[in-house]
Parts: structure tokens; C-alpha cells; sequence
């Protein structure tokens, strides 16, 4: 049997060139080895209640992207979260298992806690066991995610062990599958690259357009005059050329420290080659995008084939838990 994968995304829209680079190409792949389910977690989207407006339409768009992206619905499952209700009453029936004092050491609600003291609420100290909730219900055996995860993978794991202590063995312990991916910079050259903090280009956008977004680019301080010599390796251009421009990154870095390319043209060349790589896709992208029924029919059927797993592993647990 194959082993069972499942991840999923918050819905933040149109996807930019780190979520590609590090999350979507790796989902891509591992459907050759794995039985993969990707979800769009729009219940998750609601603790943070940011523009709830926009969930529709960003769920449509980060949809599209997946399946431009190679994100197959013949060989994977492609839901949108709440349109699978079950993983809402597990994640009650787990808070019954979960200690308070698990979720509020979590390092990403101390954040939160930070960043929205007006709105700590109840969910949010629940994210991690919606999210285990997630993993669970589908008995998924890993979860491929990004650093930022782990503890939440951790904590799902804790919340395992316990539920199958207690009520015998359900659970396969969910392993978090690290991208072997590094970090994308932003145009800022300090940030990860963010869509919220707008330092992003978005993979669909137009071959003019990514230039434009490329030409904004933070370069190396160094070179104030085009004749000082730079600092590729610390340049965030100099690290896209490394995943869109491979085979000339040895030129690039000579020329840059040598002065004999100025970060315009060095702007220029990336743009050109983002642009290539991403051909095939924008092509795919606009094909799909002109039939929301077929992206509309992808997600209710994908939401009916999860939801076939998910109520036999709710039945079970409610059995277990005595409420059968
Ligand atoms: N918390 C994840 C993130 O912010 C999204 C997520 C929700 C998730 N449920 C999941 C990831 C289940 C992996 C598995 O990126
Ligand atoms: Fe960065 Fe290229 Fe400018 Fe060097 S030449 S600093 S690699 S943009």
C-alpha cells in the first residue's frame, strides 16, 4: 500500500515564487510515490478573520495555480477544507485530549498573541488541533510542510499518542516530511519572501510584469557605482538565478564580483529566465482559468472522495470514544 500524504495551504490567493520553489514543487512530485491529499484550509483562514471577503476568490486562485503547477486530481485529492464538515467534529472530539498547556507553549499562537493582542481567541489557541484534526482524519501517515511547522506536527503527534493510549491504537503517527528546500528571499532582500508583507512575485503574473517586479529588487549595498565589484551570495537576484538560471550561476557570481555586470541587466537576464520556466505553466494556468466549472468540479469531487475516508474515521473514533 502506498503511504498516505497530506498537506495543506492557507487560502492566500495567488501563489509567488517561494511557495512555488519551496512547498508546490515538492507537492507536485511526491504524487509519484504517494497517495497525496492537498487541502485549502479556509476554516483556518477564519483565525485571523483577515479579509474574509476575499476567501472565495483567493481559494479560486490558489486552486489554480495547483493545477497549472502539476497538481494532478486523477492521482491526488484536492478539497477545500470546510467543505469536508467531519474534521470540525474531530477537532472538538480531540480538544477533549489536548491540554491547554500544550497549545499555549506553541510558538506560532505566541506570535499571534503578538501580533493580534485585540483578537487572541478561542481558535486560535485551537489552530494546532484543527490542524491535527486535518491529518488525522485521513489517517495520513506524513505531512510534507516548512520549517515554520514543525512544532505544530509535533504537537499532532503528542496528540496521537495520547488518544491512542487512551483508546486504543487509531492513529498512525503523522512524520513531518521537511522541504529539503532553503528559504526564498524577498524582493526586500531581508524578509522570506511574503505575500503579506509584499515583498512577492507572483508566478502568474505576465512576462512584463515580473520584470517589473524583478527590477525592484533590493541588490548587494556594495554596489552603489556600477564599477564596484558585488557580493552575489548575498544578493536575493543572485539566489533566484540559482533555481531559474542554473547553468550560468558560475558566470553570474564571476561577473558580478568582477564588476563586468551591472545589477540592471543581472535584473534583466533573471526576469528573462523566471519567464521560461514558467511558460508552460502560465499557458496551463490560462487554459484552466477560463472554466471555473471544471475548477468547481475538481473541489466537489475531490471534497467527495475525502469525505468518504473522513466519515469512516469519525465513526471510529466516536465508537471509541463512547459516543457509539
Ligand atoms: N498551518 C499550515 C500553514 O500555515 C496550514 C495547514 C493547515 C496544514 N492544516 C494542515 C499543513 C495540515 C499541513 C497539514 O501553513
Ligand atoms: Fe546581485 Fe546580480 Fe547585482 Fe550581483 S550583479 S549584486 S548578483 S543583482
Amino acid at each position: 500500500m502506498k503511504q498516505r500524504i497530506f498537506s495543506g495551504a492557507r487560502p492566500t490567493g495567488r501563489l509567488h515564487l517561494g511557495n512555488y520553489l519551496g512547498a508546490l514543487q515538492n507537492w507536485v512530485k511526491l504524487q509519484e510515490e504517494y497517495k497525496c491529499i492537498y487541502c485549502v484550509v479556509d476554516i483556518h483562514a477564519l483565525t485571523t478573520l483577515e479579509d474574509t471577503g476575499s476567501i472565495q476568490s483567493n481559494i479560486y486562485e490558489m486552486t489554480l495555480d495547483w493545477l497549472a503547477a502539476g497538481i494532478n486530481p486523477d492521482k491526488s485529492i484536492i478539497f477545500v477544507q470546510s467543505h469536508v464538515p467531519e474534521v470540525m467534529q474531530l477537532h472538538t472530539l480531540l480538544s477533549m485530549v489536548t491540554p491547554l498547556s500544550w497549545l499555549l507553549r506553541v510558538p506560532t499562537f505566541k506570535d499571534k498573541v503578538k501580533l493580534q493582542p485585540h483578537n487572541v481567541n478561542y481558535g486560535l489557541v485551537g489552530y494546532p488541533v484543527l490542524q491535527t484534526a486535518d491529518i488525522v482524519l485521513y489517517k495520513a501517515n506524513a505531512v510534507p510542510v516548512g520549517e515554520d511547522q514543525l512544532p505544530h506536527i509535533e504537537l499532532a503527534r503528542e496528540i496521537v499518542r495520547r488518544f491512542n493510549n487512551i483508546f486504543g491504537d487509531t492513529f498512525p503517527e503523522p512524520e513531518a516530511k521537511l522541504t529539503s528546500f532553503p528559504l526564498v528571499v524577498g524582493l526586500d532582500g531581508k524578509d522570506k519572501m511574503s505575500k503579506s508583507i509584499g515583498n512577492d512575485i507572483e508566478i502568474a503574473l505576465s512576462n512584463e510584469e515580473t520584470k517589473k517586479r524583478v527590477m525592484t529588487a533590493v541588490t548587494d549595498p556594495a554596489r552603489q557605482y556600477r564599477t564596484d565589484p558585488g557580493h552575489p551570495e548575498i544578493c536575493n537576484v543572485y539566489q533566484l538565478h540559482r533555481y531559474f538560471n542554473p547553468g550560468k550561476i558560475a558566470e553570474i557570481a564571476q561577473e558580478c564580483r568582477s564588476a563586468e555586470i551591472g545589477c540592471v541587466a543581472c535584473k534583466k537576464l533573471l526576469a528573462q529566465e523566471i519567464n521560461t520556466t514558467l511558460k508552460e505553466f502560465r499557458e496551463r494556468r490560462a487554459i484552466l482559468a477560463a472554466k471555473p466549472e471544471y475548477i468547481k468540479n475538481i473541489l466537489s469531487e475531490g471534497a467527495q472522495r475525502a469525505q468518504i475516508i473522513a466519515r469512516e474515521t469519525l465513526a471510529e473514533v466516536k465508537q471509541k470514544m463512547g459516543l457509539k
